[in-house]
This record gives C-alpha cells, sequence and structure tokens, in this order.
C-alpha cells in the first residue's frame, strides 16, 4: 500500500482556524457528557450511595478487566428531552471486556427516576440486545429499576420494540448460545422481573435486590395481603425458597466478583479470522482531524486527509483513484484489522455511485468489512443527470450496500443527508456501528433546501387560489424551517433520538473501530447474496 501524502498546512490560518472552533465544540461536547454521566438528581444519587450501592458506572468499571477499554454507547440519549430528566436515558449500555471476553453490559441507573423506562430507554436496551446478537456478545444486565416509567406507559408497553422485547431477545439469545446473566442490584418489578427470570445465571444482593412480579401495594390491593418488599422478592426468598435466582451476594462488589467468576467458564468463540498485522500508529497526528473536519458544510474536505489520520501507517491501496473522485474507494488497516472504505468526496453522480457498488462486491467477495466514511448532501439532481439514469445508478449502490453481509461501521463526519445517507450505510442499512461527531448534521435535506421546497410549494398553492405569499411571510416561513433544521439536524438530536450508537470524539474513532471490526469476528460473516440491479 502507498502512504496518503497529506497536503495540509497545518500551520495555516484556516487550519488553525477550524482547529479553534472545533475545540470550542469539543468542550461542549465533553461538558455534556460530564453533565449527563453524573447521572440523576444529587440527592437521588446521595440516597443511592447511603444504601450502600455504587453508581451505575462504578459497577461496570469493577466488572470490567483492570486496564482495558469500555465504549459506552449513545450515552447522550434522551438529550435535551422530558426536561432534562431523563440523563443518558436512565440506563448505560457499552461493551467492556470480562476475563479476555468482549461482553455487552446493560446498567439501569437507579438515580434517575428509579431506574424506569421511557421509549428512548426501551431503544437504548433493544438496541445493546441488537448488537449483542449481531456480534454474538454475552450480555450482562446490572438491574436496579422500577420497570415502565408509568406516565409514559401508551410509548412503552405494548409495540414490537417495546418493553416486552426486552424478554423476546433474552430467550432469542440464549437460544443461539449467548449467555445471560442478570445481577439484581435493586428493584426489578412487574415485567422487569423478567430480566432475571430469564436470564441463564442470576445474582441477587441481600437487603437490596428485590423481583417480583406485583410489589407490595399492588399485592395489598389486589389480594389484601400486607408484605414487605423483602419477604415478598428479596434476596433470601429467590436463593432459598423460589430459585428464581442462583446466587446470594453479601453487597454490589460481591456481587460483581460473583458475575466475573462465571465469565471463567463461558469460552469465548471466534467465528471469522481476518488476517490482521501488527498495529501500527498513523503517520499524522489524529488531533489534526480538528483542523480539517468541516464545521462549516460547504466547505469541501478531502476525505483522504480524513483516511490518513485514522488508518495504520496512513495506508492507503485506492481503488479506482482517477474515476468518479466525488467517492474515496480503497482498502486499508485499522488497528491491523483490514478494512474496505467508501468515503464521500462530494456529491453522488452516477459513476459514482456504480464505483461504490463496484468496490462493495470487491468487499464482500474477500469478506473484508466495510467503514462508510460519511459526507453527503445527496444525489446530484437535475434534468441531464434523471435522463441520464440517476435513480438507477443510485439504486445500484443502495442495493449493493444492503445485501453486503460484511460488518459495515459508519461514521458520519460531515453531513449526513437525503438518499446519500441510505447509499453510505446510514442506521436503516444496518450499520453494524454509527457514530456521529459533535460537528455533524443529519436530515433528509439541508435547511435551506427544505426551505426552499417548502416555500416553492407554498407559493404553486397560492397561485393555483389566486393569491401570493408577501415577502414578509415568506421570511417568517424561511426561518421557522432554518431553525427546525438546525435543531433537528444537529448531532445531539440525533443522537437523544438513538439514531446513531453515540458521539465520538474524533481522535477515539481508531480505537473504537479496532474494538467494532475486532467483536465482528465473534460471527461468521453470511455469504452475501445480491438481487437483482438494474441495468
Ligand atoms: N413510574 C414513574 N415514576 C416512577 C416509577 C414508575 N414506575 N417508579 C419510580 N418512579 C419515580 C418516583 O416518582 C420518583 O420520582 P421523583 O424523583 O420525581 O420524585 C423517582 O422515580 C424515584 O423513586 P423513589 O420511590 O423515590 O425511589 P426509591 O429508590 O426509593 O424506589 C423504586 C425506587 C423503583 C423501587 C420505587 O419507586 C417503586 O417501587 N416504584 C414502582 C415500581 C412499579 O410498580 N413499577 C411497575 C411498572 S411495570
Amino acid at each position: 500500500m502507498f502512504r496518503i501524502e497529506s497536503k495540509i498546512d497545518t500551520k495555516g490560518a484556516d487550519f488553525l482556524r477550524n482547529q479553534a472552533a472545533y475545540l470550542e465544540l469539543l468542550d461542549k461536547y465533553r461538558e455534556t457528557l460530564a453533565t449527563v454521566k453524573s447521572g440523576g438528581s444529587p440527592q437521588a444519587v446521595a440516597k443511592h450511595k447511603e444504601r450502600g450501592k455504587l453508581l451505575a458506572r462504578e459497577r461496570i468499571d469493577l466488572l470490567v478487566d483492570r486496564n482495558t477499554p469500555f465504549i459506552e454507547l449513545s450515552a447522550l440519549a434522551a438529550y435535551g428531552m422530558y426536561d432534562g430528566g431523563f440523563p443518558s436515558a436512565g440506563v448505560v449500555t457499552g461493551i467492556g471486556v470480562i476475563h479476555g471476553k468482549e461482553v455487552m453490559i446493560i446498567a439501569n441507573d437507579a438515580t434517575v427516576k428509579g431506574g424506569t423506562y421511557v421509549k428512548e430507554t426501551i431503544k437504548k436496551h433493544v438496541r445493546a440486545q441488537e448488537i449483542a446478537m449481531e456480534n454474538r456478545l454475552p450480555c450482562v444486565y446490572l438491574v436496579d429499576s422500577g420497570g415502565v416509567f408509568l406516565p409514559e406507559q401508551a410509548n412503552v408497553f405494548p409495540d414490537k420494540y417495546d418493553f416486552g422485547r426486552f424478554f423476546f431477545n433474552q430467550a432469542r439469545l440464549s437460544a443461539k448460545g449467548i449467555p445471560q446473566v442478570a445481577v439484581v442490584m435493586g428493584s426489578c418489578t412487574a415485567g422487569g422481573a423478567y430480566v432475571p427470570a430469564m436470564s441463564d445465571e442470576t445474582i441477587i444482593v441481600r437487603n437490596q435486590g428485590t423481583i417480583f412480579i406485583g410489589g407490595p401495594p399492588l399485592v395489598k390491593a389486589a389480594t389484601g395481603q400486607e408484605v414487605t418488599a423483602e419477604e415478598l422478592g428479596g434476596a433470601e426468598v429467590h436463593t432459598m425458597i423460589s430459585g428464581v435466582a442462583d446466587h446470594l451476594a453479601e453487597n454490589d462488589v460481591h456481587a460483581i466478583q460473583i458475575c466475573r467468576n462465571i465469565f471463567e467458564s463461558i469460552k469465548r468463540h471466534q467465528y471469522q479470522d481476518l488476517e490482521t498485522h501488527p498495529i501500527v500508529e498513523p503517520c499524522y497526528n489524529p488531533e489534526e482531524l480538528y483542523g480539517i473536519l468541516p464545521i462549516d458544510l460547504k466547505k469541501p474536505v478531502d476525505s483522504k486527509e480524513i483516511i490518513a489520520r485514522m488508518v495504520d501507517g496512513s495506508l492507503f491501496h485506492e481503488f479506482k483513484e482517477r474515476y468518479a473522485p466525488t467517492i474515496t474507494t480503497g482498502f486499508a488497516r485499522i488497528m491491523g484489522y483490514p478494512v474496505g472504505i467508501i468515503a464521500n468526496n462530494g456529491v453522488l453522480f452516477g459513476e459514482t455511485a456504480l464505483k461504490g457498488a463496484h468496490f462493495v462486491e470487491l468487499c464482500t467477495s474477500r469478506n473484508i468489512p466495510i467503514l462508510f466514511l460519511q459526507n453527503v448532501t445527496g444525489f446530484i439532481v437535475g434534468k441531464e443527470y434523471e435522463r441520464a439514469g440517476i435513480a438507477r445508478d443510485g439504486a445500484k449502490f443502495v442495493h449493493a450496500v444492503a445485501n453486503a453481509d460484511v460488518p459495515k461501521f459508519t461514521v458520519v463526519f460531515g453531513g449526513s443527508f437525503g438518499a446519500g445517507n441510505y447509499a453510505m450505510a446510514g442506521r436503516a442499512y444496518e450499520p453494524r456501528f454509527l457514530f456521529m461527531y459533535p460537528s455533524s448534521k443529519i436530515s433528509v435535506m439541508g435547511g435551506e433546501q427544505a426551505a426552499g421546497v417548502l416555500i416553492t410549494v407554498k407559493e404553486e398553492q397560492l397561485k393555483a387560489a389566486g393569491k401570493q405569499l408577501s415577502d414578509e411571510e415568506r421570511d417568517k416561513l424561511q426561518e421557522t424551517i432554518l431553525k427546525k433544521y438546525e435543531v433537528e439536524g444537529s448531532a445531539y438530536f440525533s443522537t437523544a433520538h438513538l439514531w446513531d450508537d453515540g458521539i465520538i470524539d474524533p481522535v477515539d474513532t481508531r480505537k473504537i473501530l479496532g474494538l467494532a471490526i475486532a467483536i465482528s469476528q465473534n460471527k461468521k460473516y453470511e455469504k452475501t447474496q445480491y438481487g437483482v440491479f438494474r441495468m
């Protein structure tokens, strides 16, 4: 492979200006992250600690092997929603290593409304299980939850991917031989009782963990029986009488130790062998990404400059360098693993789509994972392009990506607009992971374009009725649409709604993708089968 020669002047005014603006964005991101990671209100945190309980993230720290990374997912889920009342959507999810095995950890944060579930909590929990299924990751549930957040019941209870999906997933995961372990460190009420009950192995903490289908108030209302929580479903009851739990722990630390011990007898399987090379750091400092990544999306960025700061040795075997340059395709290595990279360098033309589809075929035929680096405004529009069949060529790319059964990973480093989002493995195309940068944007089209479309539609409507839009009305409409797109198009809005797996610091991309590719080997890559390509 050849080394990418950077053309960036890291001392130049453009670079320094971009870097300063990016660092500001990053500061905001870090502050926001620190705030949500502090969990619920200080009073709720104090109450939790007074009970001798560890916080959700402290529990995870103790659970994973020392000096190994924990990749937290969607930390900013539900950000800006519910009046800020559900930091991280009240649940911490992520991938950690226990006794050398990668594990999906799902930990309720009881300091956030008693660890109850709103829509985003459920989406996050289900997404974590989906990742576990796709990558054959054992699951550990650190349970401390009052179940459904009752005022939101209509949004969380009955639908296909609502609360009931947790237990469905546990059964399916277990059936596939993917271990399910629960540690009951607090409440598991009503539906929540099925998390430990449906696990392969369950630990419960004395005087702290409870499991019941109906809590004491419900029992009293339904039967008149007066019973304490401990008598009804405490650790003694479940480890000695009911058998709903298997191990009694004296406290959080003891429970976590038992959980780690369980993993001593769980074998790690590697079903797909990627040919690995020794890890080599990029020749260019990844921190230089701050000076290069687009903040103003109108400014073109050469995606090879991004690739040079992401891949091992900045080495890149480019494919079709001279053809359709608005997309860059080629092979590289990340943390020693082979990867095919498809990165945007501008708008998608017909030939760009053909190049992309061809490259996807190369990757699937060689069983190489694909990394999509998105900065895409969409497909080209206009009479000549429609006549040349842009929709047909675009469809080939989308078809190839949809059917590519090697692991796909997507990082949005700029904009993600229109059908370009689909062709470049947006969420609907099932990348194993999709991450955003703090500066990235995502929406069906840019705000200005949307405003233009909607104003034209309105004008046509009024014209048909013999009226017209005043300048003032037009300005007002434009302003409203621009504002809406600015809010809804931001990475924060995306991550709050779980359209991605989290916002990441660009410098961490290599490390995160390295782990993502590593865990993809836990499952044999399926053989890709394409359908009908429209020719
Ligand atoms: N729905 C909505 N809100 C709930 C809730 C639920 N199921 N369970 C707890 N909360 C809220 C409380 O109103 C309180 O809100 P606030 O901070 O705004 O006052 C917060 O969560 C903490 O609850 P609190 O009871 O003060 O904390 P706790 O640590 O002493 O007890 C529980 C936590 C979960 C054990 C307890 O609240 C409980 O038993 N809740 C009911 C659980 C239940 O029956 N769920 C059935 C749903 S399927």
